[in-house]
């Protein structure tokens, strides 16, 4: 059965291009975007790692540490990074997981036998510090993600974890947050002073900084 929101996210040992982690002693008290890719030396592939690395100031901000992973070995990932590095105009610093016998990405679910045999799809887990799978989002082989979105989604799941609140259609950072239903008016007035728009009972907005 494939991984679910909620659900721990599997340990495991291997080696990386940082050398060998065990992924939960890795993840420390930090997040992790965890996410696969089908193969070195592919097009769609270097353009998601060259944005990953660029972000790494974005990832350090929100606490969080990118992990790659595909079937490929140490030496080809290490190949691979000057590639990445030389035309994305990067300088990659975190780990590749190198996945050569398939291990971790039959664990996390991460090979489509509709699309490949053997490569990961694009799969992506954000993971919180206390090892929760908090996303998953799986994309196809042709389309590389949106990073702006991965970013957007940690932001949302800090946001609900800091004020207890949830995040509208297409919310961004600044934007109006939603109080939810768990939450009856007489609380709301304890943990939102500043006031909330109630549209109806279930729907009310408030500002949260
Ligand atoms: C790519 O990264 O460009 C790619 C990899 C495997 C299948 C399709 C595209």
């Amino acid at each position: 059965m494939s991984l679910r929101i909620g659900d721990t996210a599997p340990n495991f040992s291997i080696p990386t291009t940082k050398g060998d982690i065990n992924f939960h002693n890795w993840i420390g008290d930090s997040w992790a975007f965890f996410f696969s890719h089908p193969a070195d030396f592919t097009p769609v592939c270097t353009t998601e790692m060259g944005r990953t690395s660029q972000l790494a100031e974005e990832f350090a901000k929100r606490n969080t540490k990118p992990l790659g992973l595909s079937t490929d070995t140490v030496a080809e990932h290490i190949k691979w990074i000057d590639d990445v590095n030389d035309t994305q105009n990067t300088s990659l610093d975190f780990p590749i997981v190198a996945d050569a016998e398939h291990k971790v990405a039959q664990l996390y679910d991460m090979i489509h036998p509709g699309e490949s045999e053997t490569a990961a799809v694009r799969s992506v887990f954000i993971i919180d510090p206390v090892k929760k799978i908090r996303l998953t989002m799986t994309y196809p082989m042709s389309v590389g993600r949106n990073f702006d979105e991965i970013l957007r989604v940690i932001d949302a799941l800090q946001m609900g974890d800091k004020h207890k609140v949830a995040t509208p259609a297409d919310w961004t950072p600044g934007g109006k947050v939603i109080i939810p239903p768990s939450v009856s008016n007489e609380e709301a007035e304890t943990m939102f002073p500043q006031g909330w728009d109630e549209v109806r009972p279930y729907l009310r907005f408030t500002d949260v900084k």
